[in-house]
């Protein structure tokens, strides 16, 4: 883990804000999905505090899964089934899933056991589902509504720039 000290919760929105003009530069004029996510998870990876993990998972077409795509972090599991873990979780109901204890999350699929905690936030191209952005963190209840909603803003950037390819 890169260790920075923590934000104050108030410093967030100023935080994403910067993000969304940086992820804006990264991804401008490259539609190509796995370019953009990788830049997406290394941004994430490099400029937010206490993490141990940032990376996608992307819907596999064949079996409908979510495949391992590019991230940031230790070697991860590399399928989940929609509706398995956090990750499955945040996809089948389309909505973002923030866990303050994976260890008290039922079905968790743990890949670092340095991971405390999560966010997983769903990645939709209209009516589409392209994956999952998924941050672990080694802290408890590191991620809070305003992480969800600058993260959230940082996926609607990434689909706007897939979606011009
Ligand atoms: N913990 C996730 C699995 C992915 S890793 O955290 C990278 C889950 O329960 O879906």
């Amino acid at each position: 883990m890169h260790a920075l000290d923590a934000l104050p919760a108030g410093d967030k929105a100023a935080t994403y804000a910067e993000l969304e003009q940086s992820l804006r530069a990264l991804l401008d004029g490259e539609p190509d999905l796995i370019a953009c996510a990788a830049n997406l998870s290394a941004l994430l990876y490099w400029s937010l505090p206490q993490l141990n993990w940032a990376g996608l998972y992307l819907i596999e077409a064949r079996s409908g899964d979510l495949l391992l795509g590019p991230f940031q972090g230790k070697p991860a599991c590399v399928r989940i089934p929609l509706g398995k873990g956090v990750c499955g979780m945040a996809a089948q109901r389309r909505e973002t899933v923030i866990v303050t204890d994976v260890h008290a999350f039922p079905g968790h699929i743990a890949c670092d056991p340095a991971s405390n905690s999560e966010v997983v936030v769903p990645i939709l191209d209209g009516e589409r589902l392209v994956g999952v952005l998924d941050l672990d963190s080694p802290v408890h209840a590191r991620f809070d509504t305003a992480d969800a909603r600058g993260l959230e803003a940082l996926v609607r950037v990434f689909v706007a720039a897939i979606r011009r390819g």
